[in-house]
Parts: C-alpha cells; sequence; structure tokens
C-alpha cells in the first residue's frame, strides 16, 4: 500500500493540548419527501445488495484505515492509540443488538451510514488537499463512499417499503472545514479508527437481519 509522497511535515505535539471537542449538530432529515415514492424505488435483489454492502465495507474498513494512518505521516504512524482515540468523536450511538426488532436495526444503520456519508464526505476533501498524490488513499475513500451511498439508497428503500419510515433523525459529526492540518488528519483518524468497531458490530448485527444469499 502506497502513499504516493510523503507527508505535509510534523505537526508540534503541544497542538494535541490545545483540541477541544465541540457538539455535534443534529437534524431530521428528510428521506424521501413527506411519503414513500412509488414503485421503482426497489430492485427486487435489495436486501442482497444490502447485505453484500454491508460485508464489503465491514472486509475493506481495517485497511482503509491503516493506510490512511500511514499516509498520515508522523506523528500519527507512530501514535495511532494516542492520537487516534476514538472517544474523541460522536458517533451516532448503535444500541441495537441482534434481539432488537428488524425495524429498529434498520434505522440505526440509516443513522450510522448517514453520519459515516458526511464524515467521509469531510475526509476525502482535506486528504485531497493534503495528500493529493496518496492515490490508493484517494480510490479507497471514494470507493468507500460510493459503497456508503448506494446502501443508504437501499436501507431508504427498505425502510420506505417495509415500514412505511421516510423521515430518519439523523446527526452528522463536526465538520472539519476550516480547522488546522494536524486536527483535519486527527479527526479523519478517530472517524476512521472508531468506524473500524462500528462496522463489524453492524456487520454482526444486521448480516442475521436479511436473508442469506
Ligand atoms: C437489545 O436491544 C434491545 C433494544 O433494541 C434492548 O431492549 C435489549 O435490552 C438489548 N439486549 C441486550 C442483550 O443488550
Ligand atoms: C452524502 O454526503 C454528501 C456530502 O459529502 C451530501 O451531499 C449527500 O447528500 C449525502 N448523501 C446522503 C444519501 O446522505
Ligand atoms: C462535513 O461535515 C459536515 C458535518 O458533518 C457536513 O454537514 C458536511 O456536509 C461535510 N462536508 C462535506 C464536503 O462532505
Ligand atoms: C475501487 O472500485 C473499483 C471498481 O469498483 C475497483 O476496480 C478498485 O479495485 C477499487 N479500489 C480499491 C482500492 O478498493
Ligand atoms: C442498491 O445498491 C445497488 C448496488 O450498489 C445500487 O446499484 C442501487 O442503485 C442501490 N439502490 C437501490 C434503491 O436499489
Ligand atoms: C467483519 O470484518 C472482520 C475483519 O475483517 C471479520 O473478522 C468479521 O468476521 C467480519 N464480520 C462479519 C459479520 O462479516
Amino acid at each position: 500500500m502506497g502513499c504516493g509522497g510523503e507527508g505535509t511535515g510534523v505537526v508540534p505535539f503541544v497542538a494535541l493540548l490545545l483540541l477541544q471537542r465541540r457538539p455535534v449538530a443534529g437534524r431530521a432529515l428528510l428521506v424521501t419527501g413527506s411519503s414513500c415514492p412509488g414503485h421503482g424505488l426497489c430492485r427486487s435483489n435489495v436486501q442482497e445488495q444490502t447485505r453484500r454492502q454491508v460485508a464489503l465495507l465491514n472486509a475493506t474498513a481495517q485497511d482503509l484505515f491503516s493506510l490512511y494512518l500511514k499516509c498520515q505521516g508522523e506523528p500519527f504512524s507512530s501514535e495511532a492509540d494516542k492520537l487516534c482515540n476514538p472517544s474523541g468523536v460522536v458517533f451516532p450511538p448503535f444500541r441495537v443488538n441482534r434481539t432488537s426488532e428488524r425495524k429498529e436495526v434498520m434505522v440505526a444503520m440509516y443513522q450510522l451510514f448517514a453520519f459515516l456519508n458526511a464524515s467521509l464526505g469531510n475526509i476525502t476533501r482535506d486528504q485531497e488537499e493534503l495528500n493529493p498524490t496518496a492515490k490508493e488513499l484517494l480510490d479507497r475513500l471514494h470507493n468507500t463512499t460510493k459503497t456508503t451511498r448506494g446502501l443508504i439508497s437501499n436501507l431508504t428503500c427498505l425502510l420506505c417499503k417495509n415500514y412505511n419510515i421516510f423521515q430518519v433523525d439523523v446527526s452528522y459529526g463536526e465538520s472539519s472545514k476550516g480547522k488546522g492540518t494536524f486536527r483535519k488528519k486527527q479527526q479523519g483518524c478517530q472517524v476512521l479508527r472508531k468506524y473500524v468497531q462500528v462496522i463489524a458490530q453492524a456487520a454482526r448485527v444486521l448480516l442475521p437481519h436479511l436473508s442469506p444469499p
């Protein structure tokens, strides 16, 4: 796995001390307006597609995180435990488990991937600016975003068709816009590290709820 060039320099460790956590913005997202759109929203194999997308995201999350770390250079590559502590980001709570109702699971999934989609947008924008030659990392970020958006559209269809849910409350993390290089890199690594944990949990909970291939 290559990064296509060196990082943009070492940021003083002291910067850590200046970090502050800001509250997370929350708002209700209209999935499809005030009702589910008519026929043609769902493909016949939507459950199978959803299964595959979650399994694919779970299978590629760790590599994405590792490559991300490598491409940020020092101190990130050697101090990941300290710098990328996921308690520094507020993910949507994922409180469902195998015994939860399927509807609850689907809503929790939607909230998780809506958050992830927004976070990936920030991470990708920052990496395009900070590590423009890290082609493989950028490819992986683009692929992950594409899969996430396909997954969201499939979840939207399942929620509408099966449960008549067309509105879900979502929260997005903080925007990284206007932050310094160190903080942008750190926010990305915190999100991606937490993502590795949460996607494994999501796969464990969701996959048994969808019919096997
Ligand atoms: C599983 O989730 C449901 C809510 O979806 C909750 O009531 C129950 O206590 C949870 N069970 C465990 C073992 O965490
Ligand atoms: C995903 O995030 C982008 C911003 O990066 C946003 O424009 C888009 O509407 C989001 N898609 C969904 C399905 O939430
Ligand atoms: C960055 O994150 C914020 C908050 O999560 C979100 O509203 C915004 O759409 C994201 N920006 C991009 C380019 O994805
Ligand atoms: C990204 O997706 C394309 C097409 O789906 C695939 O050919 C490529 O290998 C993927 N790249 C990575 C790094 O996953
Ligand atoms: C579901 O996922 C597949 C595969 O990514 C995608 O082609 C499709 O547009 C998605 N949405 C729906 C509603 O089927
Ligand atoms: C998720 O990915 C991890 C790491 O690759 C793997 O060990 C685990 O079995 C996967 N979980 C599911 C439910 O596929």
